[in-house]
């Protein structure tokens, strides 16, 4: 099975604080360390962690020492990077990730190369791409490269799973061929159009479905699960707890191993209960991907 993966590949900078600064406070981190990232990148080694799939990434890296990173740990992750471009004139998209410690982030992402993923470049890397069973699309690469991309997979009967994260504005066509679209409660209001204070996730699931014309939706509610509404039809997947150190690319993990059991031939709500186990996994470790120490498996990710 063939999962195709157009996003974003990011270095994470990551800083642990105490409390993040008020507007015009400055505050002190404890220290910075480096990290893989971005949403497509995390996602892809996700997906590539599910036994029986092939994971291809599709995105751009800068001509420096973080794309090569990038790559490196891709490749260890047993994602192939050949349809990754390394562009002279830009420079490797970077998010600075700030995690307090009840293990909430919050997340500036500078795209740099990311942005070139676009209609052109797809164009240009179109004969070299195959039939894949499972499209992701996430939107850090922006509008342009997500609705190529997402035109790209419905061209090739392939089946979409987009993470409108964060939520740009995207072709009607886009939303229509998304099965699923997946988005968390603060997407899922933004794409509804729904005030805060709906705390209901059976009613924002509901809105984001009649709103975005997906085929099926999924809105993840971090450790309560995820509302799946499918064929008409909306069930509450229940979470796993775990011990949260780093919230940090746990949705990507869920993203990635749903794509990857879809490919295998799950049905939504199946391949969601698997998502969920592994997005609980996720918030255990520190970082956006797991570190495996080079003696435990040939197939880590490295940071
Ligand atoms: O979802 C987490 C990811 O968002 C981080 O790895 C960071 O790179 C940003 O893209």
């Amino acid at each position: 099975m063939a999962i195709l993966v157009f996003g974003s590949i990011n270095e994470d900078v990551i800083i642990p604080l105490e409390r993040r600064p008020a507007a015009g406070e400055t505050v002190l981190g404890s220290e910075v360390t480096l990290g893989q990232g971005g949403k497509g990148a995390n996602q892809a080694a996700a997906a590539a962690a599910a036994a029986g799939v092939e994971v291809r990434m599709v995105g751009a890296v800068g001509a420096d020492g973080a794309g090569n990173r990038a790559l490196q740990a891709l490749t260890v992750a047993g994602v192939e990077t050949d349809l990754v471009a390394t562009l002279e004139d830009a420079r490797t998209g970077t998010a600075y990730v700030h995690v307090t410690p009840d293990g909430e982030n919050s997340i500036v992402v500078v795209p740099g190369a990311n942005h070139a993923v676009d209609g052109t470049l797809l164009g240009q890397l179109q004969p070299a791409l195959s039939a894949s069973d499972v499209v992701i699309v996430q939107t850090e690469i922006g509008s342009a490269g997500a609705d190529a991309a997402a035109e790209l997979a419905s061209g090739n009967g392939a089946r979409l799973v987009l993470n409108a994260a964060p939520v740009i504005p995207l072709t009607r066509e886009t939303y229509s061929a998304c099965d699923p679209l997946v988005v968390n409660e603060h997407e899922a209001r933004d794409i509804a159009g729904i005030d805060p204070f709906v705390q209901d996730p059976t009613i924002l699931a509901e809105a984001v479905r009649r709103v975005s014309g997906a085929r099926s939706v999924v809105v993840t509610l971090g450790a309560k699960g995820c509302i799946v509404f499918d064929a008409n039809k909306q069930y509450l997947v229940p979470g796993e707890s775990a011990r949260v150190v780093d919230t940090t690319g746990a949705g990507d993990v869920f993203v990635g191993t749903l794509a990857a059991r879809l490919a295998l031939g799950d049905q939504l709500e199946r391949a969601a209960t698997s998502a969920n186990a592994a997005g609980a996994r996720a918030v255990t470790w520190q970082g956006a991907r797991e570190v495996i120490p080079a003696h435990a498996t040939s197939r880590g990710s490295t940071c």
